[in-house]
């Protein structure tokens, strides 16, 4: 059966660069604090005109520009997001209307963190019904609209951007092998974010909004058990992979590269460390742009991708864990 393939990528990244120097001038906090306890040195920021929609439409549109596809060829947008900038319309359609993507069906899907695999996954459901498909599948995020910037135990953590991938039927062979999504909502209040009214909500470093920024209420912001997530996520998603590749009969010696989801790097050491998969051959960036949620992997596809780490018959395992909690894991052979 064909499996879905991914032709085009593309990301987006605020020009805004918030490092963990500013965040010490913010809170009670050190560089020295954030970088070991979670490998992340700056994040991005989005500023005026950098929404969650219009950052989403421009790694969109370079993922189309790399598969040499117009956009009114696409079929259908996904965007996988928990910080859409409307609650109606969805993120995707405007991001329709923003690429001119007239022929699309356009929806978004929640499932934090995970939401990009998640969105993957339907695509692939939609390319092994008709492998002619082509497919955007987007993860994109603003959450330094919801985060407390007071909060040091929360804003050291997260940033901003979008990633996209542009997916179609690949040859017999190819493609996403399998995928094992997971839900548990008995575990949803260890991390979690209200629904508010963006009028109410936005909060944003001070710099972004002059000299004063704007204050946040606690209660509009995200809200995490740290401890309890970290432990959650490194079991679930070893779990999950172990599960899938014994399922697929493949070994995990003959996975090429892994691209997980990049909360944090401690995270990812004892994932490696539980697979038994040297670290070497996970592809890392949450040191530039911290935890960007739904944004996170298909930003790292595109940035391995352009540095010339994905190559044709390559197996490589993406693994993703967040809020719900969600998680899980796909094999694509690329
Ligand atoms: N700077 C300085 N000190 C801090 C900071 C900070 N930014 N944040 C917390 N501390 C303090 C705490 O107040 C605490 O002090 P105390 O001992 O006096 O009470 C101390 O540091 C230890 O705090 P812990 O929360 O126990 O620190 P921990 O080692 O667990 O690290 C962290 C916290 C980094 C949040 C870790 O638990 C983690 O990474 N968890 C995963 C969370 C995550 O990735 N969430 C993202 C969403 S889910 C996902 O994407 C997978």
């Amino acid at each position: 059966m064909t499996g879905a393939i991914i032709v085009g990528t593309g990301s987006y990244l605020p020009e805004r660069v918030l490092t963990n120097n500013d965040l010490e001038k913010m809170v009670d906090t050190s560089d020295e604090w954030i970088t070991t306890r979670t490998g992340i040195r700056s994040r991005r920021i989005a500023g005026p005109g950098e929404e969650t929609s219009t950052m989403a439409a421009t790694a969109a549109k370079r993922a189309l520009d790399m598969a040499g596809l117009a956009a009114d060829a696409v079929d259908l947008i996904i965007v996988g997001t928990i910080t859409p900038e409307k609650a109606m319309p969805s993120c995707a359609c405007l991001v329709q209307e923003k690429i001119g993507a007239v022929n699309a069906t356009a929806f978004d899907v929640n499932a934090a963190c995970s939401g990009f695999l998640f969105g993957l996954d339907v695509a692939d459901k939609y390319i092994k019904a008709d492998p002619g498909k082509k497919i955007l599948v987007i993860g994109a995020e603003t959450l330094s609209a919801r985060v407390n910037w007071q909060d040091r135990n929360t804003c050291i953590l997260f940033g901003d951007g979008a990633g996209a991938c542009v997916v179609t039927g690949g040859a017999p062979g190819s493609g996403i092998v399998d995928s094992r999504l997971y839900s548990d909502g008995r575990l949803w209040n260890l991390l979690y974010l209200d629904s508010m009214p963006r009028r109410v909500c936005p909060v944003v470093p001070p710099a972004a909004h002059g000299a004063a920024g704007i204050t946040n209420s606690e209660s509009s912001a995200i809200q995490m058990q740290g401890r309890d997530v970290f432990k959650y996520a490194v079991r679930a998603m070893a779990q999950a992979v172990k599960e899938l590749l014994a399922g697929a009969g493949v070994a995990i010696e003959e996975i090429s590269i892994m691209i997980p989801h990049q909360a944090n790097i401690r995270i990812l050491k004892s994932l490696a460390e539980r697979l038994g998969v040297p670290f070497e051959k996970m592809y890392v960036i949450v040191q530039k742009y911290g935890n960007t949620s739904a944004a996170s992997v298909p930003i790292t596809i595109d940035e391995a991708n352009r540095a010339g780490r994905l190559q044709r018959g390559d197996m490589v395992l993406f693994c993703v864990f967040g809020g719900g909690f969600t998680w899980g894991t796909t094999l694509m052979r690329w």
